[in-house]
Formats: C-alpha cells, sequence, structure tokens
C-alpha cells in the first residue's frame, strides 16, 4: 500500500492570518490520523509563515504515525531538527519569496552543505529524504550521499496541460522511480498532487509515500463548512436570550 503523508501546513495557514490560536495543526493532525493518513508531514519554514516551532515540538508528541518534517538545509533549523527528532526529514530549497517550494533541489551544487546535513540528522536518528526533480543525476548524487529516500518533485507533471505534456511528465517520473528504486532508494512523491491528478501518479511501479497537503486541506475547508454553520447556528439558539423586550437602557 502507498503511504500517505499529509501535509497539514495550511491548516496553520489560516490560523497565522490572524495570529491566533485556531485552528491548531495538532487537532488537523489527529483528525486527519483518524482519516486514515500514514504521517503526518509539516513544513518549517525560515519566515516562519505557516508551522511555528512550537507546533512541531507538540506534533512530536502527538502524532502516532509518521512525522516528516520538510526543512531547508539550515543551521537553524537543523538545530531544531535534531531536537525534535521527526520520523523522517525531507530537506527542500526554501526562497523567501516564493508561493511554496519551487523545484527540487540541485544535489550537486550544494553537495558539501548536504553532505553534513545529511550526515547530522542521521547521527540524531533521523531518516533523510531529498527533495529531487526526476532526473537521473540528481537521483545518482542522492544515492552517494547516503539519502534514505528520495521524494520526486510532481509539480511539472500537476502542472503540465494536455495529454501529450501530462503523458511526458509522468513518464519522466516512471523511469525516475525504476531508477531510484534500482540504486535500493525509497521513492515518495509530493507537491500539486490533488483528487484528479493522483489516480495517474498511483500507476507507477515503485512509488512507496505521496505527501499530499492544499487539495486535502482545501477540501476539508468545503466539505466540513456546512458542518461548521450548522454548529455555529446550533450554538447561537441554543444560547440565545429569547426576551424580546428592550433591555434596560436600551
Ligand atoms: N512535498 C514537498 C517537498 C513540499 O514542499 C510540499 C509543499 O509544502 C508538498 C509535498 C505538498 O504539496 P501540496 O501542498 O501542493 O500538496
Amino acid at each position: 500500500m502507498i503511504r500517505l503523508g499529509v501535509n497539514i501546513d495550511h491548516v496553520a495557514t489560516v490560523r497565522q492570518a490572524r495570529r491566533a490560536h485556531e485552528p491548531d495543526p495538532v487537532a488537523a493532525a489527529i483528525l486527519a490520523t483518524l482519516g486514515g493518513a500514514d504521517g503526518i508531514t509539516v513544513h518549517l519554514r525560515e519566515d516562519r509563515r505557516h508551522i511555528q516551532d512550537r507546533d512541531v515540538f507538540r506534533l512530536r508528541d502527538t502524532v502516532t504515525t509518521r512525522l516528516n518534517l520538510e526543512m531547508a538545509a539550515a543551521e537553524e533549523i537543523l538545530a531544531i531538527a535534531v531536537q525534535v527528532r521527526p520520523d523522517e526529514a525531507t530537506l527542500v530549497p526554501e526562497k523567501r519569496q516564493e508561493l511554496t517550494t519551487e523545484g527540487g533541489l540541485d544535489l550537486l551544487a550544494h553537495t558539501a552543505g548536504l553532505r553534513a546535513a545529511i550526515e547530522r540528522l542521521h547521527d540524531a536518528g533521523v531518516a533523510v529524504s531529498l527533495f529531487i526533480d526526476p532526473d537521473a543525476a540528481q537521483i545518482e548524487a542522492a544515492h552517494e550521499l547516503q539519502a534514505d529516500a528520495i521524494e520526486l518533485q510532481t509539480a511539472s507533471y500537476s502542472e503540465a496541460r494536455g495529454e501529450a505534456a501530462i503523458a511526458r511528465e509522468w513518464e519522466k517520473l516512471r523511469v525516475a522511480t525504476a531508477h531510484a528504486r534500482r540504486l535500493g532508494l525509497h521513492v515518495h512523491m509530493g507537491h500539486g498532487l490533488n483528487y484528479t491528478n493522483v489516480q495517474r501518479i498511483v500507476r507507477i511501479p515503485g512509488v512507496e509515500e505521496l505527501n499530499i497537503g492544499h487539495s486535502i486541506v482545501s477540501r476539508a475547508v468545503l466539505v466540513g463548512m456546512e458542518r461548521a454553520v450548522r454548529e455555529m447556528k446550533s450554538v447561537i439558539h441554543d444560547h440565545a436570550f429569547t426576551d424580546l423586550r428592550p433591555t434596560a437602557g436600551a
């Protein structure tokens, strides 16, 4: 069975929009797990735009499946990761202005820093996955760096339009997965996957895990909306002041 890692970053995005206490990513993680999530994924960004340090520590204490921490190989975040000890760390590139992670890591350009980060995480007992494009040279570099897994970025596939372009991107993912599996790497995928485009992805032999966030949180907002409004109506109704005479001083 292919594992589903549910990325709950955007639950924290809604909370941070008001710098409030709700919605709580820990509550979202519990409900996602009840829904069958095989793991919980969060990205502790250097700009802390959604998930906060405290969330990661609380999730470590409460997630009963697997906690996957997406992170840049930056000193500050590495220090937190070795304290938290997630089950897995997924190293991703990070840019301040991006809306979300854009493209995979360039393992050939950042070999020394990544090697040091991977060693540090391994010493802390954390498995390491590298978020890369479906490219043979990157896969070989991941193997050489002794990563445990790769996460193939599916953004190019998700954004492809038209059958020929989609089929081309899918084929790149298929070939990359076979190559990585031959080298003994575990293969995960993620980015831009939704209820439609995932159907074709799961036909690729060798994929072990998918990390999906935005489309699941988006759907949760909609399918949960009716109940949320019904509950608010019922609270208002049940607690309303029913005496319609003007109140003193009104
Ligand atoms: N995998 C990685 C490495 C990511 O950076 C992200 C986005 O945070 C995801 C998966 C989830 O992507 P999406 O939110 O588009 O499902």
